[in-house]
């Protein structure tokens, strides 16, 4: 597949582009920045790949950025820590900002663009979530223990939809209900663009890499490790049990660790709703949410089929 290049061609017939000779990656931090970016590719016949991030990126995102590049002559990456899904204001004070790094990292995996709005871009002067309907798929788990934050999902979301346009977006499975949440504001607002779930990236230890790993020490990172074996334990086990059952054992086998479970939750993994009965339902998932040294991680994995 041919690669996007037109501002490095630009960058050096034409003056008045003189900023791309020294970075081949496009900063946008306005949406009025966007339009020549996405006529040109519009022109060409081109294709844009998106990969939303919050920063603080690590391999997880720069797997989705490769796969954007994979299947999408352009990509661009958003870097916006959305305040609105953020219930708790500590949680939005102490998430990691690393914005050098993260421009360097996109810049060395070819991303094409990267948009930085500021809060101001995003929401004026009216910093709050719209009332979207989410059909009860915002209700557990996330939607639970954090009050608002699929509405401020939905609402960002849907806002970087409408003004980067892409025609797919990519988004990792560690965050599975939120994957279901977005696909489904871009299924009611009818936005054009192709939803896609990637599996997540993990270390070798089955730990999920997310940006919330910055804050751990390195025995930290050991410790968290068992959400990912109790997930696998629940997958292997839990024919032996019902739902309420496999939820005691997991929770009898946090109380020995270091970590503090908030919930251990099974779930239908089209609907969103709590399994209490196997046989009701054809595919189910785990979703895990506990803290480890003060930082709270989430997870999930199939349990069937
Ligand atoms: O998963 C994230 O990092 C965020 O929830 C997202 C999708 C970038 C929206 O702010």
């Amino acid at each position: 597949m041919q690669k996007y290049s037109f501002f490095v061609n630009n960058s050096i017939y034409n003056n008045s582009f003189t900023r791309f000779n020294a970075l081949k990656m496009q900063v946008f931090h306005k949406v009025s920045e966007l339009s020549v970016f996405q006529q040109e590719l519009q022109k060409k016949g081109h294709s844009l790949g998106f990969v939303a991030t919050m920063g603080a990126l690590h391999e997880g995102h720069l797997t989705l950025l490769r796969r954007a590049n994979q299947e999408n002559e352009a990509s661009i990456v958003s870097i916006f820590v959305n305040p609105t899904q953020f219930n708790n204001p500590e949680d939005l004070e102490k998430y990691p900002r690393r914005t050098d790094e993260d421009l360097a990292l996109l810049e060395a995996e070819g991303a094409t663009a990267v948009f930085m709005p500021s809060v101001e871009e995003m929401y004026g002067e009216n910093v709050q979530s719209e009332d979207i309907d989410l059909i009860g798929l915002d209700k557990g788990m996330e939607g639970e223990f954090r009050p608002g934050h699929f509405d401020g999902v939905a609402t960002v979301v849907k806002r970087l939809f409408e003004m980067i346009k892409p025609q797919k977006a990519y988004f990792g499975n560690k965050d599975f209900q939120q994957v279901l949440v977005v696909q489904h504001v871009a299924k009611v607002f009818q936005l054009p663009v192709e939803v896609i779930g990637c599996d997540t990236a993990r270390y070798s230890s089955g730990l999920a890499m997310s940006s919330r790993n910055f804050r751990l020490s390195p025995q930290g990172m050991e410790e968290a490790a068992i959400i990912y074996r109790e997930m696998s334990w629940a997958a292997k086990n839990y024919q032996d049990y019902n739902p309420s059952g496999l939820r005691a054992a997991i929770r009898q086998h946090f109380a020995a660790s270091n970590l503090e479970l908030e919930y251990i939750e099974f779930a239908d993994a089209r609907s969103m709703r709590i399994v209490e009965d196997w046989s009701q339902h054809q595919e189910v998932r785990t979703f895990i949410a506990a803290f480890c040294e003060g930082v709270r991680l989430i997870d999930n994995t199939k349990l069937f089929p």
